[in-house]
């Protein structure tokens, strides 16, 4: 079964409740994209939000952490509500020890590797994580095209898995619509994050049908 999990971040944010209530009941996550303006360029939400949409939905929080330093950070999203905690490769030089910390705190631990990073720098955390996440955009802003080196790497995380007896999901965000989507699935991708291709969109149910018919 495909899991759907919608980015909140081109949602309208003065009326975030409505908006996720709005796609509950057709989708499986709800992904919400915290940025520093640091280790990307764009500031967005924190554990405030997080704490805010937490009584709207019982769906997990799957809360993607383009930060620097996010372990500084991981109790406080816990505390507000997280379920699912992703944080970069890129940002951990002691990725091990954030993966273990995000465990020990109680929530799912998830890894993601940007465009130009490869599978193999992930590669002695796989055994430990819950979640690989797959970025197929630069990350910073919604809205972005979607760059299709992405596939190779879900497939090597598919691979993976298969062969080592892993039980990480594999999820892939940036520029993933009814155009794109199959072919991730394809590839082995068993999440798929879309933001303007459901919340930019006049009827977000119809968006997120199109979108599971286009597989
Ligand atoms: C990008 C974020 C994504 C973003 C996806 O930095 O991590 O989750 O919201 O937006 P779309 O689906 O519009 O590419
Ligand atoms: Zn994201």
């Amino acid at each position: 079964m495909v899991k759907i999990a919608p980015s909140i971040l081109s949602a309208d944010f003065a009326k975030l409740g409505e908006e996720i209530k709005e796609v509950e009941s057709a989708v499986d996550y709800i992904h919400v994209d915290v940025m520093d303006g640091h280790f990307v360029p764009n500031i967005t939400i924190g554990p405030l939000i997080v704490d805010a949409i937490r009584p709207v939905t019982d769906l997990p929080l799957d809360v993607h952490l383009m930060i620097e330093n996010p372990e500084h950070y991981i109790q406080a999203f816990v505390d507000a509500g997280a379920d699912i905690i992703t944080v970069h490769q890129e940002a951990c030089p002691h990725l091990h020890r954030v993966v273990q910390q995000i465990k020990q705190a109680g929530v799912k631990a998830g890894v993601v590797i940007n465009p130009a990073t490869p599978v193999e720098s992930i590669e002695y955390v796989l055994e430990n994580v819950d979640l690989v996440l797959v970025m197929t955009v630069n990350p910073g802003f919604g809205g972005q095209s979607f760059i299709p080196s992405g596939l190779n790497k879900i497939k090597q995380l598919f691979d993976l898995r298969s062969e080592h007896g892993y039980s990480y999901e594999i999820e892939v965000d940036g520029g993933v619509n009814q155009d794109t989507a199959k072919q991730c699935i394809d590839a082995g991708a068993d999440v798929l994050v879309a933001g303007s291709a459901i919340f930019n969109k006049e009827n977000r149910i119809e968006a997120i049908k199109a979108i599971k018919e286009s597989l």
